[in-house]
């Protein structure tokens, strides 16, 4: 078969197109795209069906087979083709984003970086300021085992301005946070706020990574990587229940050090998973709408109940 691969504007990108067996896959023709122009290797092609109208073009799905997209038998297929640009691997993307908080927090703890906003670079350290800096260094590490050895993304990459984009938002609210909690001027909180803090806190933590496996263990190592309805634990009741308690772990964080820019950031972090919830429910409402012989999906919270 004879497949035409065209820009949106319809200007050929691969001239006088490409020769595929009948059986050939989208993989296959990435591949052979890939192969005529070096730069566009698969990740970063957007191979979809020509859109006469207005509305969402279908996307041609890895593993499947061309021919399944072409209802008529036409002489010559024509795909369109959008380059997404320099990517990188989910893993990569994810661990830049956390090495920079887990490296810069311990900074303003053990280094005298105080003397450079005028301070005396001699400070009396806090319990509270010790056990935040192991909580908040346990976090991030916890976050990049769990990005290389938990989590099974469907998603291979990400455009790489996405790293650079949230290892502004990760790597500044690190050192803001770092800079206030570690400040010599700290005021911890009473012992009992403390205690109540850091306990939230690191049973929100083990739930959290308890949630992490839940997921994982929705997917089939090599799988496609499709979307299941997830259940047990807090899966039961909230749809998002790893963005819950990824919520009220920061929560405990701020109970036991509180400072203004760690509510920030929780304020912002919420902000940003609610709306990730809000799509993740939307998404799994519409693949098991309970038709066609598909289970429906239950009634759930979307990510904080008893509030949403
Ligand atoms: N503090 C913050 O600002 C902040 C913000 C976001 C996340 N986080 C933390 O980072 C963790 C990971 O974030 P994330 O946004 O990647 O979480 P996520 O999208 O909920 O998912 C984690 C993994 O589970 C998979 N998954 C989710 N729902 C699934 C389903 N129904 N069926 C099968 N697989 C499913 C995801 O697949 P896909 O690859 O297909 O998505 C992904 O690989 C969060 O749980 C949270 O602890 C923190």
């Amino acid at each position: 078969m004879k497949v035409s691969v065209v820009s949106r504007s319809g200007r050929e990108i691969i001239k006088g197109g490409i020769d595929l067996s009948d059986n050939a896959t989208v993989d296959d023709l990435k591949s052979s795209i890939h192969q005529r122009v070096k730069k566009y290797y698969p990740a970063r092609q957007r191979l979809t069906l020509p859109q006469p109208g207005k509305g969402k073009p279908v996307v041609l799905e890895r593993g499947k087979r061309l021919k399944d997209y072409f209802e008529k038998d036409e002489g010559k297929l024509v795909v369109v083709f959008k380059d997404l640009g320099p990517q990188v691997a989910y893993s990569t993307l994810f661990f830049w984003e956390y090495v920079g908080p887990l490296f810069i927090y311990p900074i303003f703890y053990y280094f005298p970086v105080y003397k450079y906003f005028g301070y005396p670079a001699e400070r009396v350290i806090h319990p509270v300021q010790t056990y935040a800096m192991y909580y908040w260094c346990f976090h991030y590490a916890k976050r990049i085992l769990e990005t290389f050895f938990v989590h099974r993304f469907s998603h291979a990459t990400s455009p790489l301005s996405n790293v650079f984009r949230n290892c502004c938002y990760y790597w500044t609210f690190g050192a803001v946070i770092a800079y206030f909690v570690n400040h010599p001027l700290y005021t911890p909180v009473s012992e009992k706020q403390i205690k109540i803090g850091f306990g939230l806190g690191i049973v929100c933590q083990v739930a959290n990574f308890y949630c992490h496996i839940l997921l994982r263990n929705l997917r089939i190592p090599g799988g496609k990587g499709g979307y299941q309805i997830p259940g047990g634990f807090l899966f039961n009741i909230v749809t998002c229940a790893n963005y819950t308690t990824e919520i009220y772990q920061w929560l405990g964080f701020n109970i036991a050090t509180q400072t203004v820019a760690g509510y920030t950031f929780l304020a912002v972090a919420t902000f940003i998973m609610t709306n990730w919830a809000l799509a993740k429910h939307r998404r799994l409402k519409k693949l098991f709408d309970g038709k066609d012989g598909r289970p429906k999906y239950p009634r759930r919270w979307v990510i904080l109940p008893p509030f949403l």
